[in-house]
C-alpha cells in the first residue's frame, strides 16, 4: 500500500507539469481527467462540469457517456456547485437527489473550481467501491483543484 500523501505531491507535481504552459481550460481539464483517471485506483469516472448560466454542462471527462445538463442544487454534482462545498459522498445512494449517470457508481467526490471566490466548474471523481474516498484523498484532489484555478488566473485564460 502506498503512502497516500507522497501519492498526493507528487500527483500534484505531475498535474502542474502537464498543465502549467497551456492556457487553454477545455484541453488542461482534458489532460487532468486522463491523468487522475489513470493514476487513482479504482475509479469509474473522472471528469469536469463547466457551470453556464444557472446549470452545469459536461465537459472533458474518462469513463462512460454522462448526463450532459444538470441543474445548479440538483445531484451530488449540483450541489457542489451551488454551495461551493466539497462533496465527499462514501454511499450516493443515501444523498438526496443524487444523478445516477452510471449506475455501477457507488462514491463520488466531488471539489469546486474556484476563480475569484466564484465556482466556474466542478471537478467529479466516481468509484464502484463504497467509501472510496478519505480524507487524504479530498485534501489531495483539492490540492489539485486549487493548482488548476490558480493555472487559469496565471495565464488570464479567456476561458473564464
Ligand atoms: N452522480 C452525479 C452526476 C454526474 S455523474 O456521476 C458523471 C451527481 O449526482 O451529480
Amino acid at each position: 500500500m502506498h503512502n497516500q500523501a507522497e501519492f498526493y505531491s507528487e500527483l500534484l507535481a505531475q498535474t502542474q507539469a502537464l498543465i502549467s504552459d497551456e492556457s487553454d481550460m477545455i484541453a488542461n481539464m482534458a489532460n487532468v481527467s486522463a491523468l487522475l483517471f489513470e493514476r487513482l485506483d479504482n475509479v469509474n469516472w473522472v471528469g469536469f462540469y463547466r457551470v453556464i448560466e444557472e446549470e452545469l454542462v459536461l465537459g472533458p471527462f474518462q469513463g462512460k457517456v454522462a448526463c450532459i445538463r444538470i441543474p445548479l442544487g440538483k445531484g451530488v454534482c449540483g450541489t457542489c456547485a451551488a454551495t461551493g462545498d466539497i462533496q465527499r459522498i462514501s454511499d450516493v445512494h443515501q444523498f438526496d437527489g443524487h444523478i445516477a449517470c452510471d449506475a455501477m457508481s457507488n462514491a463520488e467526490l466531488v471539489i469546486p473550481v474556484q476563480v475569484n471566490g466564484k465556482t466556474i466548474a466542478v471537478l467529479d471523481i466516481d468509484s464502484t467501491e463504497y467509501d472510496r474516498f478519505n480524507e487524504q484523498d479530498e485534501q489531495g484532489v483539492s490540492a489539485i483543484v486549487t493548482m488548476f484555478a490558480q493555472n487559469l488566473v496565471a495565464q488570464q485564460s479567456d476561458n473564464v
